[in-house]
C-alpha cells in the first residue's frame, strides 16, 4: 500500500533518517518502535508528504503522498497535538472536516460519529484547553479520522495519557484495524507494539534495524527464555545447570519446560519458579546494545 524506498532525511549534519526502505501492507497494524530521537516522527512526516526526503521516494498506491487525492486517503494524529485549544471538540472536528471538503450532511454525521468513538459526547461543548491529556489525545485521533481515511498514522498516541484513556485508545485502534483500516503505530513503549501490532519495525539512529512479525523477531533476535526460582531440595549427586546463589537459581534456555521437567524427574524440588520469555526489549538490546527506554 505505502512503499518507502531508500529514504534519507538530514537536518544539517544530522542524518535523522538513514536510507530506510519498507512497505506497509494493506490492512496491517505496523509498529514503528524506537527510542527518543530515533527518527520515527521524521519518517511519519515523510509518509504524509509534510517533509520531503533528501533522497529516496514514498509512494501510496503508486502516487506521491502530497497529491490532493492521496492526502484524502491518509489520516495522521501527530505527536505534537494538532488542535485549537480555544475551540470545542465539535468545532475542531467541524473545522478539519471542512478542510477535507465534507458536505454539510456528511460533516454532521462524521462529527457525531467522531465524538462518540472518542468518548467525548458529553464534553462536546467544552473548550479543549479545559481537557485532560487523555481527552486531548483522543480528540487528536478523532480529528485524524474525520474524513474516513484508509491509512491511519498515529505518532505516540498514548503519551501523557491516563490508564483509562490508554485502554480506550487501544480498544479503539484494535476495532479500527479489525474493520479493515491500515494503521501505523509509532511508540517507544514495547508493550504497546507487542499488544497492537502485526509487524514491528525497529528503528534507531535513523536506521531500520529489523522489520518482522513479533514471533519472528523474538525467534531471530530475542535470545532465550530465563528460568529463575528458589530451590528447596537438590539431590546430593545431581549436577545442576545454571547458576545458584544461596537457593536462588537462574538458567537461560530455549526449552524451559523441558529443563524443568528433567529437573523435577531427577528429584529437584522447587519453592517457586518463573519463566520469562524473550520480549521486544531483548530484541532491541540484542540489535543495538542498549535498552529501549532511557
Ligand atoms: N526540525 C528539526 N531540526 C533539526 N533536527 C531535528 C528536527 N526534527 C528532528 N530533529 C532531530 O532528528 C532526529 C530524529 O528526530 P525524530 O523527531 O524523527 O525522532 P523520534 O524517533 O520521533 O523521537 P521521539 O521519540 O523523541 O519523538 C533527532 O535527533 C532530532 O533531534
Ligand atoms: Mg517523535
Amino acid at each position: 500500500m505505502l512503499v518507502i524506498d531508500q529514504v534519507v532525511k538530514r537536518y544539517g549534519e544530522l542524518v535523522a533518517v538513514n536510507n530506510i526502505s519498507f512497505e506497509i501492507k494493506r490492512g496491517e497494524c505496523l509498529g514503528l518502535l524506537g527510542p527518543n530521537g530515533a527518527g520515527k516522527s521524521t519518517t511519519i512526516s515523510m509518509m504524509v508528504g509534510l517533509l520531503k526526503p533528501d533522497s529516496g521516494t514514498v509512494r501510496l498506491d503508486g502516487a506521491s503522498p502530497d497529491s490532493n487525492a492521496t492526502r484524502r486517503l491518509i489520516g495522521v494524529a501527530p505527536q505534537a497535538l494538532s488542535l485549537y485549544e480555544e475551540l470545542t471538540p465539535r468545532e475542531n472536528l467541524t473545522f478539519f472536516g471542512k478542510l477535507y471538503g465534507l458536505s454539510a450532511a456528511k460533516l454532521r454525521d462524521r462529527v457525531a460519529w467522531a465524538l462518540k468513538i472518542a468518548g467525548l459526547e458529553d464534553r462536546a461543548r467544552h473548550r479543549v484547553h479545559t481537557f485532560s491529556g487523555g481527552m486531548k489525545r483522543r480528540l487528536n485521533i478523532a480529528v485524524a479520522l474525520i474524513h474516513q481515511p484508509t491509512l491511519l498514522l498515529l505518532d505516540e498516541p498514548t503519551v501523557g495519557v491516563d490508564p483509562q484513556s490508554r485502554n480506550h485508545i487501544f480498544d479503539w485502534i484494535e476495532q479500527l484495524n479489525a474493520d479493515g483500516m491500515t494503521i501505523v503505530y509509532t511508540t517507544h513503549y514495547m508493550e504497546e507494539a507487542q499488544r497492537l501490532c502485526d509487524r514491528v519495525a525497529i528503528i534507531d539512529h535513523g536506521k531500520l534495524l529489523a522489520l518482522d512479525a513479533i514471533p519472528q523477531l523474538l525467534a531471530q533476535h530475542g535470545g532465550q527464555s530465563v528460568i529463575s526460582g528458589r530451590l528447596e531440595h537438590i539431590p546430593s549427586d545431581f549436577s545442576l545447570p545454571g547458576t545458584l546463589l544461596e537457593s536462588d537459581w537462574r538458567l537461560e534456555s530455549e526449552q524451559p519446560f523441558d529443563v524443568l521437567t528433567r529437573l523435577a524427574q531427577s528429584g529437584v524440588r522447587f519453592g517457586s519458579v518463573q519463566i520469562a520469555g524473550p520480549d521486544l526489549e531483548a530484541v532491541f538490546l540484542k540489535l543495538t546494545g542498549r535498552v529501549l527506554r532511557d
